[in-house]
C-alpha cells in the first residue's frame, strides 16, 4: 500500500487515557509503564492507541483459509507464466479460480483498480495493470493475490521467471525474496514493527541493491489495508511494540538500482526512475506468543 503520514498516535495530556479508565492521560497513564497483559485489554488499547484491530482465534482461521486460496492461485498463475502470454490472461485464470471458489477478488474495483491482480514485470515495481503485454524470455513478472473469503482477507505475491533468467533476474529475485525472508525472522512479541524495516534494510543494501520507501507492508485481514504501516527500512526499535494477535503483511519491493520512482499516467503503475529491474516477495504474517505464523506460507 502506499505510504502516508498519520496523525499522532500519543494523546495529548488532557485528552483521555487510551487505558480507558476515563481519566486525563496526564492523571492516568502518561509515565506509566503500561502492565496490561491480558489479550482484550490489549486489544482494545491496540485499536485506542495505533488503531490496530488484533484479531482472535476465529478470524485467524478465517484469514488463513484465505490464504490458502491465494496460494492455490499463485500456483496456478505460476504454471501459466511462460514467454508468449499476456498478463491479462494472467488475470482471467485468477479471476475465474477466485470467483468459482466463493471468494472475491480484493483489488478489483479498489480505489478504480481496473482489474483482480496486479502484474507488474521488469522495471515495474507494483500495482502493474494486467493487459496486452506479451511475456517474453528473460522476463520477471510479480503477481500479487488478494483474495476476500467470506469477509476475511489474504494478500500474498510472488515474482516469477518468464523462461531462462540472466544474472540481473536472478540477483534481484533472490535479493528480494532473502529481504522478504529476513523480515519474517523478526516478527515476535516484543520486537517493534521498526526492527522488520531496519533488518530488511541493512541485508538488501549491503547486497548492493535500494528499498522502495513509497509502498508499505500493512494490516490485513479485516480490511484490505489496515493498521500499522510496516516500513520495509528504518530504525531498530523504532515503531509500535508487536503483540500475539497482529496481522500483518511484510512485501519488500526491492531495486537492484537507485529506489527512485515515479508513477505512470494510469495512476497505479510505479517504475524505477533508472529503469533497472525490481522484484517483491509477500507474506500475510500472524504475531504468535512464541514468534510468527505465516497465513499464506510458502518457501
Ligand atoms: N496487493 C497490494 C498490496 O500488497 C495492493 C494492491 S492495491 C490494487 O498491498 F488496487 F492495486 F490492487
Ligand atoms: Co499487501
Ligand atoms: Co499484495
Amino acid at each position: 500500500m502506499k505510504f502516508q503520514f498519520g496523525k499522532k498516535t500519543k494523546p495529548g495530556r488532557n485528552e483521555l487515557c487510551p487505558c480507558g479508565s476515563g481519566l486525563k492521560y496526564k492523571k492516568c497513564c502518561s509515565g506509566k509503564k503500561e502492565v496490561i497483559s491480558d489479550f482484550e485489554s490489549i486489544r482494545t488499547l491496540y485499536y485506542r492507541k495505533h488503531k490496530i484491530r488484533l484479531k482472535k482465534a476465529e478470524d485467524i482461521e478465517g484469514i488463513r483459509a484465505a490464504g490458502r486460496l491465494v496460494l492455490v492461485s499463485l500456483d496456478l498463475a505460476e504454471a501459466a507464466v511462460r514467454p508468449g502470454i499476456t498478463t491479462d490472461e494472467l488475470n482471467s485464470l485468477v479471476h475465474e479460480f477466485t470467483i468459482k471458489n466463493g471468494a472475491t477478488p480484493a483489488p478489483l474495483n479498489y480505489r478504480g483498480f481496473p482489474k483482480s491482480i496486479c502484474t507488474s514485470v521488469n522495471e515495474v515495481i507494483c500495482h502493474g495493470i494486467p493487459g496486452e503485454r506479451v511475456l517474453k524470455d528473460g522476463d520477471i513478472i510479480n503477481i500479487d493475490v488478494t483474495s476476500i473469503l467470506k469477509g476475511y482477507y489474504a494478500d500474498a505475491n510472488k515474482t516469477f521467471f518468464v523462461g531462462t533468467p540472466g544474472p540481473d533476474a536472478e540477483k534481484i529475485v533472490r535479493v528480494s525474496k532473502e529481504s522478504m525472508n529476513i523480515g519474517i525472522s523478526m516478527v515476535k512479541p516484543g520486537n517493534t514493527v521498526g526492527d522488520i524495516g531496519w533488518a530488511i534494510q541493512k541485508y538488501a543494501e549491503g547486497q548492493g541493491c535500494s528499498v522502495v520507501r513509497e509502498f508499505v507492508g500493512h494490516g490485513v485481514g479485516f480490511e484490505f489495508h489496515e493498521a500499522p504501516q510496516v516500513p520495509h527500512y528504518g530504525k531498530k526499535g523504532d515503531g509500535i511494540a508487536m503483540v500475539p494477535g497482529m496481522v500483518f503483511t511484510i512485501e519488500p519491493m526491492i531495486n537492484l538500482g537507485s529506489s527512485d520512482l515515479y508513477v505512470l499516467k494510469d495512476k497505479w503503475t510505479a517504475v524505477t526512475k533508472d529503469g533497472s529491474l525490481s522484484a517483491q516477495f509477500e507474506q500475510t504474517l500472524l504475531v504468535t506468543e512464541n514468534g510468527v505464523e505465516s497465513l499464506t506460507p510458502y518457501n
